[in-house]
């Protein structure tokens, strides 16, 4: 079974059964299964107990953000879940990210607990509308920066942002990436995205892959040729 899942796959379905039988046409010891908001809201910790009886690795992306108690809760509840990694938003603050931290570490398990910056999906004008003045690029700076003074294992970025963010981080943070587009594609929600190879290229050590495997004619080939570009 793989250590490191090179590539979770993100399997952002709203029907537990296509979600199971999706799941067959992937191989556990090529990818792991991120399990987000849609699917965890349909199915709960079932279908993520029922993913890891098949052998897969499990990044449960339900991206906390809350008051630092209830994060701290969150986070214990999904580390008992056996998860191999889980996530909050960096946005939250430090005392969140403090709180999230002690969640997962008293509990027995020991999961990759990484933070979200920026979401991929928004750019400088985006950030503008919500009040916030810096560019994308200052603010996933300041954002990692604090995530790993406060001791979580890594973050959620485009790869595109590493060359920018990684001189000032730790040796060993985890760079997990979405928004990785085997061909480039400017029709998509997606603002910021990359190729496997380049993302692998920049420094990212784990990409999240939705749509073009999910959505595509033979995932298992999908999936294939992204391995083989990232090998
Ligand atoms: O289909 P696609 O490849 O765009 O899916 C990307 C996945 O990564 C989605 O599940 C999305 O929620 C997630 N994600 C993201 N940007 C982040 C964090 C997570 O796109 N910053």
């Amino acid at each position: 079974m793989l250590n490191n899942p090179k590539l979770f796959v993100a399997f952002d379905f709203n029907d537990l059964n296509n979600a199971k039988e999706f799941s067959k046409k992937l191989d556990p010891q090529q990818c792991g299964i991120k399990v987000g908001k849609e699917l965890f809201t349909c199915g709960g910790p079932a279908i993520v107990e029922w993913f890891q009886s098949k052998g897969f690795k499990i990044f449960l992306d339900l991206k906390f953000h809350d008051i630092p108690n209830t994060v701290k809760r969150a986070c214990h509840a999904a580390s008992k879940l056996g998860v191999w990694m889980l996530n909050v938003h960096a946005m939250g603050g430090n005392e969140m990210l403090i709180a999230a931290k002690e969640g997962v570490d008293q509990s027995n398990e020991n999961p990759y607990l990484i933070a979200v910056t920026i979401l991929t999906s928004m750019n400088d004008v985006n950030l503008n509308e919500i009040g916030i003045n810096h560019s994308v690029d200052e603010e996933i700076l300041k954002l990692a920066l604090n995530v790993a003074t406060h001791n979580l294992d890594g973050i959620v970025c485009s790869a595109g942002d590493l060359k920018n963010i990684k001189p000032y981080l730790p040796k060993d943070f985890i760079y997990v990436t979405p928004g990785i587009r085997p061909i480039v594609d400017l029709n998509n929600d997606q603002k910021r995205t990359i190729t496997p190879e380049d993302a692998v290229k920049e420094g990212s050590s784990i990409l999240v892959v939705g749509r073009p495997i999910t959505a595509s004619q033979n995932p298992a080939l999908a999936l294939e040729e992204i391995i083989n570009k990232i090998r």
